[in-house]
């Protein structure tokens, strides 16, 4: 039997109300602050993610699938990878766009896009090889950190809004990359003066990106990077002042945070802000629901203009994982169909064929097996569909032009027209 690749799964129709809840609400808060949709090729010129996300990345370093495109003729084909994330396709389509021209001062470029990403890691609960990000990027000419407090607002207001309460949100500034250098020069000779204590995959990071010592899980690694230095006590004044200008902002809303010095992300795009939204119960190791923060100098990296970014992006499926319970099982039981069409005998049927397209034309949703069944089973079958109401049509009901409509949760049955019945949909929304 061929099954799916490792690191990949099919989202059953049982799990697709959450899904698209979790995606119908995005869009609701994007349309309410003011976003608008993107889609981006999931194949891209492995060159963008390279210089985007940065070669020393283990994102780009490790985990991308990349293959060389058919050539023509003797000629080799073009390096392409299937996207690992989407900040950098997003900012290339504003660059290729020019969405920069044409913008009175202050305006800003407020995308949001909804979609799958491929990452070569190893599979466990809440990580995946194909998994999917809903995510949004505010860019143009302003860095105020008021921009970055709204979006942090909106999904302060999302998450509420689904019900999943147990988060924390992370924040630090990473600051300026010209005093990163600097920080990482501080960084790794305080590293190699423990090396020995350190794990194998610390040491190699030591020499080619020592940020990421800051990622390490490795509990033995954990006290030393405790005391090593934070890029935090390095930052430049500018920086400074931006984070405590966030933070303001934060305060003012009365938005919960921590600063966690430590933070500082994958991606080498960031630049100041940087956060994480933790989910405190239901994901187990992999517990980093969103990831975001500032990449003002993402643009010119590609070749753009100077512009100023920021974003984030959450993994619809971890937002998933963490629906509680009873709210996942209120959706599921929304999806079901709202009448179960039971007939009984040949002319029943060939009315159930009329009656079915005329209630659905109506816009209620019913179900019609066609298969002849006894009433038990009919009425065994319509409990299992999960349908609120079962319409029963016999013989008695073609002759009266009136059916049984039984609330299968109640057992309440009332003999109705089919004006009547589509009176008490649409009117009640029952
Ligand atoms: P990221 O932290 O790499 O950031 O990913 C964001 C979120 O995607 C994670 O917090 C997690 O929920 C989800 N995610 C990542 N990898 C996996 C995986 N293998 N399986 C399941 N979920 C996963 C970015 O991608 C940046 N582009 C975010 C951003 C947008 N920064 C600024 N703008």
């Amino acid at each position: 039997m061929i099954q799916t690749i490792r690191g990949t799964r099919d989202i059953l129709p049982e799990d697709m109300p959450l899904w698209r809840r979790v995606e119908e609400l995005a869009r609701e808060a994007f349309r309410r602050y003011g976003f608008r949709e993107i889609r981006t090729p999931i194949l891209e010129k492995t060159e963008l993610f390279a210089r985007g996300v940065g070669e020393a990345t283990d994102i780009v370093h490790k985990e991308m699938y990349t293959f060389s495109d058919r050539g023509r003729e003797d000629r080799e084909g073009e390096s392409l990878t299937l996207r690992p994330e989407n900040t950098a396709s997003v900012m290339r389509a504003y660059i290729q766009h020019r969405m920069y021209a044409d913008k009175s001062p202050g305006e800003l470029t407020k995308l949001y896009y909804i979609g799958p990403m491929f990452r070569r890691e190893r599979p466990q609960a809440g990580r995946y090889r194909q998994f999917y990000q809903i995510g949004v990027e505010v860019m143009g000419a302003s860095d105020d950190p008021a921009i970055e407090a709204e979006v942090i607002e909106m999904l302060d207001w999302y998450l509420r809004e689904l019900k999943i309460t147990d988060t924390t949100l992370l924040i630090n500034s990473v600051g300026e990359p010209s005093m990163r250098a600097e920080y990482l020069e501080l960084l790794r000779a305080a590293v190699k003066l423990k090396l020995p204590q350190l794990c194998g995959d610390c040491r190699e990071r030591c020499e080619t990106n020592p940020l990421r010592i800051f990622d390490c899980k490795n509990g033995a690694c954990q006290p030393v990077i405790a005391a090593l230095p934070v890029i935090t006590d390095s930052l430049d004044e500018a920086s400074r002042e931006h984070f405590e200008k966030f933070k303001a902002h934060l305060d003012a809303r009365g938005i919960a945070y921590t600063v966690n010095p430590r933070l500082v992300r994958g991606l080498d795009y960031y630049s100041r802000t940087a956060f994480e939204i933790t989910g405190d119960d239901g994901l187990g190791a992999q517990n980093t629901l969103v990831g975001g923060g500032r990449y003002d100098g993402l643009s010119e990296t590609l070749g753009g203009p100077p512009v100023k970014g920021f974003g984030f992006a959450f993994g619809l499926d971890r937002m998933v994982m963490l629906l509680p319970e009873a709210e996942a099982a209120r959706l599921r039981a929304a999806d079901a169909p709202d009448v179960y069409l039971v007939f009984l005998g040949d002319a029943a049927r060939e009315r159930s064929f009329l009656i079915a397209r005329e209630l659905r034309a109506a816009g209620i949703s019913l179900l019609l097996e066609f298969e002849e069944r006894k009433l038990k089973k009919a009425m065994t079958q319509a409990a299992k569909s999960g349908a609120r109401y079962a319409l029963i049509i016999g013989e008695d009901e073609v002759a009266q032009d009136k059916y049984g409509l039984k609330n299968l949760a109640t057992g309440e049955q009332e003999s109705l027209s089919l004006k009547e019945i589509i009176w008490l949909f649409t009117t009640k929304n029952t």
